[in-house]
């Protein structure tokens, strides 16, 4: 959700928390704010916005300090203003405090801290519980570590925290329950984020902190304990992530970076699993659990957003290619059903960020039924991927803008290549045509490539349509799935109402919709649905409607029916909405800059979504 920076060492932390909080921007963006130790007391600034207002309110000052600790909210509880960004501090003014998440039960706890006669400057649940934190240790005659983990006894709720207190002014305290942190060890100096893009550029040597774990982070050391098991050994790993992967380079916004990355991420995520001599796939991520996965009486995929289009697109290919049950379900929803899981059910957990909280309730609850448990996620080391059994990763590399483009693609590759594998496990297409199939999903790289080509004739289409308020996204089979992403891509970026429909539906209700302001984007490939989806476009037009049609390549016949339309070369139908997903991500980016929206950083939106 919110993005979190910790610093401890010998330079100036505002600079490096500054620094550290505009990488994280992308995580949640509505007010920032950073806590630094000066002459042992904390100086704290907060500013609505982005991290820009408060770097200029900061304006080169207060460089002395050498530990603090920075956030980037996306509000919870309390709208986003001056007092409501974090860190919160203490009343006692001693006690500093970031935190990502939710605190479920602070009601009840505000109320026994005002009847002690404690008073409260923000709304947030933040605020409560620093104050919490503060009684606590005042009452208790432990190390602030101490009291921190005797506080959190009482609180319910999710949390990922960073804590400054000037009585021991020469640590940082981190401790998490259901949100991300990671410790990053430099020579002389230490590093606390919510992921590791904020300290990359100083140390790639990381330890990822578990539920329940509080590390007391110092200059030179960082303590690592659990209340049950005492003191652990972090384990440090190198993370293999260069500072280009999360810098713009040339292009206008991470977002259209990350568009015209996919051709080198599909490669990225097929390589060393399609083996070229043998056409082999290997997926080493679940080798433990292949005969599990393989043998499964059902598959269940769940997760959110664009990650759950994913899992719709997959339910074609498992079902068609491999004759396994597919369910596909919202991990919000998969939660509250009570859903029937059986040992022999296999569960795919689909995330980019591998922090979403939705799909990470479900995982757990999965886990405990007995059955097995995959994920399917971009960041390694995230906590999706660490709570399930085994995992393949998407290798896409960091997605920096909100909306998702290559992590899309990248799990429909993951998807696709273990979808062929069941299937031949299973036997359930023949050894031909299995290797017909893969030859085909490495050519999708070069037709993504080809699409790409087309960005200026989709840019004119954009500014065509622009001003429309309302648009439609129809498909059919494989392509059903790509119109509801496409429609989504669009709501995120350009905040135009946009809803995707399988393109037979539409007579059911939606076509009422349809007047000559409404433009229709229509998957029309030709593909088994092709003359049904004709059908649509001549009930479209009867309607004045305006259809923008993604067309297979040389179809004139079509093209003389559409308004616009953006070609794209042929491909297996298991494999078309790889590419054909492609133009819809470019019309809404295209859209969302005529209109002078910020892409990368939509309102109201946040990169991971680590609350319920
Ligand atoms: C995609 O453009 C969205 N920002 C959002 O729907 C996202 O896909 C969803 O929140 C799931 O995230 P995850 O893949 O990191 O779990
Ligand atoms: N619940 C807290 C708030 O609203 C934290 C939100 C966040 O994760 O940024 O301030």
């Amino acid at each position: 959700m919110c993005g979190i920076v910790g610093y401890i060492g010998d330079q100036a932390a505002v600079n490096i928390l500054i620094k550290g909080l505009q990488r994280l921007e992308y995580r949640g963006y509505d007010s920032a704010g950073i806590a630094v130790m000066e002459n042992e007391k904390l100086a704290v600034f907060k500013k609505e916005g982005k991290v820009a207002n408060l770097a200029s309110q900061l304006n080169g000052n207060h460089l002395d300090a050498t530990i603090g600790i920075g956030h980037t909210r996306w509000a919870t509880h309390g709208a986003p203003s001056d007092k409501n960004a974090h860190p919160h501090i203490s009343e006692d003014g001693k006690i500093a405090l970031i935190h990502n998440g939710i605190i479920e039960n602070y009601l009840t706890l505000k109320s026994e801290l005002t009847a002690k006669g404690y008073h409260f400057r923000s709304e947030t649940d933040t605020e409560v519980l620093v104050q919490f934190i503060a009684d606590v240790h005042k009452n208790s005659s432990t190390s602030f570590a101490k009291s921190v983990q005797l506080a959190l006894q009482r609180v319910v709720g999710a949390y990922g925290l960073v804590i400054l207190n000037v009585d021991e002014p020469d640590q940082l305290i981190a401790v998490r329950k259901g949100s991300p942190l990671v410790i990053g060890r430099g020579s002389s100096a230490n590093y606390i984020g919510s992921d590791a893009s904020p300290f990359l550029e100083y140390t790639n040597e990381v330890t990822y902190l578990n539920d329940d774990e509080i590390a007391v982070v110092k200059r030179d050391t960082i303590t690592l304990t659990n209340g049950k098991r005492g003191t652990l050994t972090p384990y440090f790993e190198h993370l293999d992530l260069e500072l280009d992967a999360i810098e713009k380079g040339a292009f206008d916004h991470f977002m259209l970076k990350e568009i015209f990355e996919q051709p080198d991420r599909l490669l990225d995520c097929m390589r060393g699993r399609i083996l070229a001599q043998s056409g082999n796939i290997k997926l080493g991520g679940i080798s433990a659990y292949a005969d599990k996965v393989y043998n499964a009486k059902r598959l269940i995929i769940t997760a959110c957003g664009t990650s759950y289009y994913a899992g719709l697109t997959a339910e074609y290919l498992f079902e068609d290619l491999c004759r396994i049950p597919v369910e596909v379900e919202y991990a919000s929803e998969f939660r509250y059903r009570n859903p029937v899981l059986y040992p022999d059910d296999v569960l795919l957990a689909i995330s980019q960020s591998g922090e979403t909280a939705d799909t990470l309730v479900a995982v757990d609850q999965a886990k405990a039924s007995g059955s097995t448990v995959i994920g399917i996620c971009n960041v390694v080391g995230s906590s999706i991927a660490r709570a399930t059994h085994e995992g393949i990763y998407t290798h896409a590399g960091p997605e920096i803008g909100v909306a998702s483009t290559k992590a899309f693609t990248a799990q429909l590759i993951v998807l696709s290549m273990l979808a062929i594998k069941m299937a031949s496990e299973r036997h359930t297409i023949q050894e031909s045509f299995r290797h017909q199939l893969i030859l085909e999903l490495q050519r999708v790289p070069a037709l993504v490539e080809e699409v790409l080509a087309h960005a200026d004739h989709i840019r004119s289409i954009a500014q065509k349509y622009w001003l429309a308020s309302n648009f439609l996204y129809l498909g059919r089979g494989f392509q059903y799935p790509i119109a509801m992403e496409g429609a989504l891509k669009l709501k995120e970026i350009s905040y135009i109402h946009a809803e995707g429909y399988p393109a037979a539906e539409m007579k059911h209700g939606p076509i009422a919709l349809i007047d000559a302001e409404m433009p229709i984007v229509v998957l029309a490939l030709k593909d088994k649905a092709y003359d049904k989806v004709i059908s649509n476009i001549e009930e479209i037009k009867s309607r004045h409607g305006k259809v923008i049609a993604i067309i297979s390549e040389g179809d004139d016949a079509m093209k003389r029916q559409v308004d616009d339309y953006i070609e794209i070369p042929a491909v297996m139908e298991y494999f078309a909405p790889l590419v054909s997903v492609v133009p819809l991500q470019l019309l809404a980016y295209y859209i969302g800059v005529i209109k002078g929206c910020n892409v990368d950083q939509p309102r109201n939106l946040a990169k991971s979504v680590t609350v319920e």
